[in-house]
């Protein structure tokens, strides 16, 4: 069976979308059953003798029987989640799977079951008997021996193909939600297992559809009516309400201010509508009769719907149902690295909102595809060949890290060090020596005095400078850690790309902080990016101390009094001691140098523009080098870093190579 297709199925409560994907190849295909969408209403109409009705087809045909016609009929929708409990629902389970397929092959769409490699997605909440009963249903519906995965795991194998997040942040916490049409649904994943899951079975779009159908009556008085007479009620509920429903949210996700008109097929039109209009709207939303008549004939037992007696907020709703999970303390919201929403009514400009409000994410940690309502069936349909890769992936990776740490990390580490040791040296050179030690030699030259005087004038002035050279250095430390941890990340991002793999998220230097309901719980983890930048930032701090010691630390201008100017001084000295040998002899001669006044013509012996020049290259080359050695550890430490980073990669591939 190795080398068959995958063929996935979300079986929905109100939808079920089928997704094929070839076994060795990442490129999932969903499967279009003539809607021109994804999937197909999880609906099926019996017909009495004639063959069943599934999907759109059921749902079009009973819209548009009539009363009569119906009464031959019967139309089951919603009958998924009561599969365990229900040997009915069981049975009309297996009979839509079952009619799925012979339809598709009446239509040629290539799905044979028999040939492929089947994977099931079930409700993370799903217990045992659920799980069994899905199994013996989809052997009896003709799909054979299937395979089951979590739903959540789902969309979250779509966001790590599509390179949302890199295998490494999959292993963090990851909230995914599936807010559909009947079901909004809660999963909380970490390292790819769902380690908790919620959700409310009754809060789905279709609520949102009775709104819009209500706000469509109200405009157009009697129509109600007149639908009813026709038998038309139901259509227009769950079809052409739906469609204005979802071309409004579409609308409003682009623009809040907008203001929407939109006719309901033939039998009207609903115009001005608008944000706060929909708002108030949800605020106190209350079931129609319509709806609640059509879920009661279901015998969908939905009591917060069908038994409402008092308007209820959708929109808390949502919020009261994300937050559950919160309030139970299974999951703490400092957790969450990322929100993964799936599912078509996610799509609802409110569901962002919401979410990076109440649980403190930002924005930009919140992921959704362009066809959510899509991305649980095709992440389960690649799921094998995406294993395979990763295998292969983790293997190369491991093998190639030696050389890249090599090849590519050690030079970018030298250049950029190198460049930041030449820059520093240079501007401490002009800093120091051309404007604090030059003008003493010079003045030195051209009036005499002692050597002691002279050694002592240039150590005042350097110790005068200090401010200004700290503030030198550390302006050259800042750029160096702004600028290596990004190039760094660069080239990281550029390696792992090359595997197919994404590292994530953006540099960052501040922590950011997730909470639930205004209290801050934790900081995140820290990332990888965040790593780079932390062990740039420390060593860069150790360096300035260092380079500041350096220059002109403690024992006072320890590279000034012993480095090249200390060798002029000591040029000079001799020079001095040889003068006064002839008067005073050799020993003598020896004490009395340091503090001897020496005459200019003496001084301009020695110290000569030449050796001005070789004494001030001297001071360059020797401050490169105490830098250069400095830096030395730097290169070490970050190829550490990414050797770790590296098998955090490499163990997230892992967890995925095991589902
Ligand atoms: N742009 C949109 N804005 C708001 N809602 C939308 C949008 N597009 C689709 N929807 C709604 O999404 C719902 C369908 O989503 P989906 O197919 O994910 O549900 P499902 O999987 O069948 O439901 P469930 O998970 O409850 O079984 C419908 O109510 C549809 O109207
Ligand atoms: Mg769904």
């Amino acid at each position: 069976m190795n080398n068959n297709g995958v063929l996935s199925i979300d079986f929905g409560t109100t939808n079920s979308y089928y997704c094929k994907c070839p076994a060795d190849q990442i490129a999932p295909v969903g499967v279009d059953f003539g809607s021109g969408r994804d999937g197909l209403p999880t609906a099926i109409l019996y017909r009495g003798d004639r063959e069943p009705l599934v999907g759109e087809a059921a749902l079009h045909e009973f819209g548009e029987a009539s009363a009569q016609e119906r009464r031959q009929y019967r139309l089951c929708t919603q009958f998924k989640p009561d599969i365990a409990q229900s040997a009915e629902a069981a049975e009309t389970a297996a009979d839509f799977l079952r009619t799925v397929i012979a339809q598709a092959q009446r239509q040629h769409i290539a799905m044979d079951p028999a040939q492929q490699h089947v994977i099931f997605g079930m409700p993370s909440e799903s217990q045992g008997d659920f799980r069994t009963t899905l199994t013996e249903i989809a052997r009896k519906a003709g799909y054979g021996q299937v395979r089951l995965l979590d739903e959540p795991k789902g969309a979250l194998l779509y966001h790590l193909w599509r390179k949302d997040f890199s295998p490494e942040e999959a292993q963090r916490g990851i909230l995914v939600v599936d807010f559909g049409g009947g079901t909004c649904d809660f999963a909380f994943l970490q390292s790819l297992r769902v380690t908790c899951s919620w959700g409310d079975m009754e809060l789905g779009g279709r609520l949102f559809d009775d709104l819009f159908f209500q706000w469509f009556c109200e405009q157009n008085p009697g129509v109600l009516r007149e639908l009813q007479e026709m038998g038309d009620a139901y259509y227009v509920h769950s079809y052409l309400c739906r469609e204005v429903k979802e071309f409004f949210s579409l609308t409003m996700a682009r623009d809040r201010s907008e203001v929407v008109n939109k006719s309901v097929g033939r039998c009207g039109s609903l115009r001005g509508m608008d944000w706060p209009a929909f708002m108030e709207r949800a605020s106190h939303y209350m079931p129609s009769p319509t709806l609640v008549s059509h879920l009661q004939g279901m015998g969908v037992r939905c009591r917060s719907v069908t038994q409402r007696e008092e308007p209820i907020d959708l929109v808390e709703w949502f919020r009261r149902s994300l937050v559950q999970g919160f309030s139970d303390e299974a999951v703490r919201g400092g957790d969450i690295s990322l929100v993964v929403l799936a599912g078509g009514s996610s799509q609802w400009p409110f569901v962002a909102d919401v979410i990076a409000e109440t649980l403190g994410v930002d924005p930009s940690r919140l992921l959704r595809s362009d066809r959510p309502y899509a991305v649980i069936a095709q992440g389960l349909a690649i799921l094998p060949a995406l294993q395979r890769q990763f295998e292969r992936t983790r293997e190369t990776l491991r093998a190639d890290l030696p050389q890249f740490c090599r090849n590519r990390v050690r030079p970018l580490v030298e250049r950029v060090t190198g460049m930041y040791i030449s820059d520093v040296a240079t501007d401490v050179t002009s800093e120091v020596f051309d404007k604090s030690i030059r003008p003493v030699l010079e003045d030195f030259r051209d009036k005499g005095g002692s050597v002691s005087a002279l050694r002592e004038t240039i150590s005042a002035n350097v110790k005068a400078d200090e401010d200004r050279l700290r503030e030198i250095i550390e302006g050259r430390m800042r750029t160096l850690s702004l600028g290596l941890p990004g190039q760094l990340n660069e080239l990281l991002a550029d390696w792992f790309g090359s595997y197919g793999l994404s590292v994530g998220d953006k540099p960052v230097g501040d922590g950011r902080f997730v909470s639930v309901q205004g209290d801050v719980i934790g900081p995140e983890t820290p990332d990888l990016y965040g790593g780079i930048m932390e062990t740039v930032g420390w060593f860069v701090v150790g360096l300035a101390t260092s380079v500041g010691a350096m220059v002109c630390g403690g024992a006072g201008t320890a590279l000034v009094a012993t480095g090249p100017v200390g060798l002029l001084a000591g040029a000079l000295l001799s020079a001095v001691a040889a003068f006064l040998a002839v008067r005073y002899g050799k020993t003598k001669a020896r004490e009395l140098a340091d503090n001897w006044n020496a005459p200019a013509w003496v001084i301009k012996t020695v110290m000569t523009p030449s050796r001005t020049a070789k004494a001030r290259q001297q001071f360059k080359s020797r401050l490169e080098e105490t830098l250069r050695r400095e830096t030395a550890g730097l290169q070490d430490r970050m190829e550490t870093r990414i050797r770790e980073i590296t098998e955090a990669q490499i163990e997230g591939l892992s967890e995925i190579a095991q589902l």
